[in-house]
């Protein structure tokens, strides 16, 4: 067998082994610790500002028991966390710095694979990333969503209510007061958002390029199966070790085919677009925007989720998550890509049912017949632009309307509430150079 990679620090005697053993066992390591076992990186993004992740110190007793179960030495490290609620200006700027860290973390230390514990919108593309560009054995462990929210009897979901209450305050049908109550019921357990926006669509993507254990989208973070699932990733790390199984061999150009068909069955954030072709980018796989509109813009879109329709991930997950829908598009789908399972998507998803078809609509009563991302060319846009046609009302399809613009965020608010603002329904808002400007509260420099 060669020589696992750990043992390049870990391994044989001399001055520099002394060294690299005799500082970890600052950490209570006893000597067969060192004994050439797989030693398995935890990548983890827990921040108590990013607070998506903010069970993640308990998951990851589940990871690292699972690791040491399957006989291998679990070491966690932190890793940048990029979360979507707080930082500024916004946190698809540090998407790539954070990946340049999960890159270099795990190539510096002495690791032989790597469990990657993401949730927040930006924090599963930059962790795949920067360990595809390793390509050392890898497999991801999504936070799982938020239960639904609920709110004066009914279900409301993470950012799609919020538009629309704060819309209503103004409009003067929601008192003030209801939209603080809103407030504490709508995030009501840990977890990232639960409606399909760029979180729980990115949990889906690695779980449709296969490369996160069948279920891993949709356990919502409180669920004892999310704690299973957690336990099972670690046992499987290793095994992937003990298999040398890398991104590589599972990030060919037919697991993304298979992501973005996927993508147009879920309704998902268009934000998938560029995070896929960043990752394709760090593998080596040809992916480009055309593909997009070649394997995804005739899917149907079956799942009924907030934005595009009515239900929420917990919904999802009852009615049986990724696997389900992956098996009502199975005609759709390469079968045959290996998974970090070892197996290929046709062994995974073999006995997934779907439980709830008002939550997993059958193929003949789709939500939007042509679900997937398109892309659009034209003279206002002649590299490219996506549009996802499920989140767009049918009258927005084909229109003509005057632009209204607006030069940035605060010419915006200045100018939106005013009376006289030249406007009307078949108007188009344009909103140039968007975005929160600065760092509050930083002097300027
Ligand atoms: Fe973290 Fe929405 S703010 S997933």
């Amino acid at each position: 067998m060669t020589k696992r990679r750990s043992q390049h620090w870990f391994g044989g005697q001399g001055k520099d082994a002394f060294i690299h053993r005799s500082w970890m066992k600052n950490n209570g390591l006893p000597d067969d610790a060192f004994d050439g076992r797989p030693v398995i990186g935890i990548c983890n993004t827990f921040s108590e500002f990013t607070p998506c992740h903010v069970h993640f110190r308990g998951l990851i007793e589940h990871i690292k028991a699972g690791v040491l179960e399957a006989g291998g030495l679990p070491l966690e490290f932190p890793v940048f966390s990029c979360g979507e609620s707080n930082l500024r200006p916004t946190a698809m700027l540090f998407r790539n710095l954070a990946s340049m860290d999960v890159e270099e973390a795990i190539r510096g230390n002495p690791m032989d694979g790597v469990v990657l514990m993401a949730g927040c919108d930006k924090t599963t593309p930059s962790l795949v990333m920067g360990a595809a560009s390793c390509d050392l054995p890898s497999i991801v462990i999504s936070g799982g969503p938020m239960l639904n929210g609920r709110f004066q009897g009914r279900e409301i979901g993470s950012g799609t209510d919020v538009w629309k209450f704060s819309e209503d305050v103004r409009a003067g049908v929601m008192s003030e007061q209801d939209f603080a109550n809103a407030e504490s019921a709508m995030s009501r357990s840990p977890g990232h958002c639960m409606t399909m926006g760029t979180a729980s669509t990115m949990a889906s993507m690695v779980e449709a390029l296969g490369l996160a254990l069948p279920g891993n989208a949709a356990y919502p973070a409180v669920d004892a199966r999310r704690s299973r699932i957690a336990r099972m990733t670690g046992r499987r790390i290793v095994e992937m070790v003990n298999e040398n199984l890398r991104p590589s061999a599972i990030l060919k150009k037919e697991a993304f085919a298979n992501a973005i068909r996927v993508n147009g069955a879920i309704g998902g954030s268009t934000n998938a677009v560029v995070h896929l072709l960043a990752i394709a980018g760090r593998v080596g796989t040809e992916l480009t925007l055309d593909d997009w509109d070649r394997y995804g813009r005739d899917v149907p879109t079956i799942l009924d989720l907030m934005p595009s329709g009515r239900f929420l991930m917990e919904d999802f997950c009852y009615a049986g998550g990724i696997p389900a829908v992956m098996k009502e598009i199975g005609d759709l789908l390469d079968l045959d890509v290996l998974t970090v399972t070892g197996k290929t998507v046709r062994d995974n998803i073999r006995d997934a049912e779907n439980y709830n078809p008002e939550v997993i609509r059958p193929r003949d009563k789709a939500l939007t017949p042509s679900g997937g991302i398109a892309v659009l060319r034209g003279n206002l846009a002649p590299d490219g632009a996506i549009i996802k046609p499920s989140a767009a009302s049918p009258a927005l399809m084909k229109h003509r309307g005057r632009a209204v613009v607006f030069e940035d965020i605060d010419d915006y608010k200045a100018r939106v509430d005013d009376p006289a603002l030249d406007v009307d329904e078949a108007s188009i808002m344009v909103l140039k150079n968007c975005g929160p400007k600065g760092y509050p509260g930083m002097a300027e420099v």
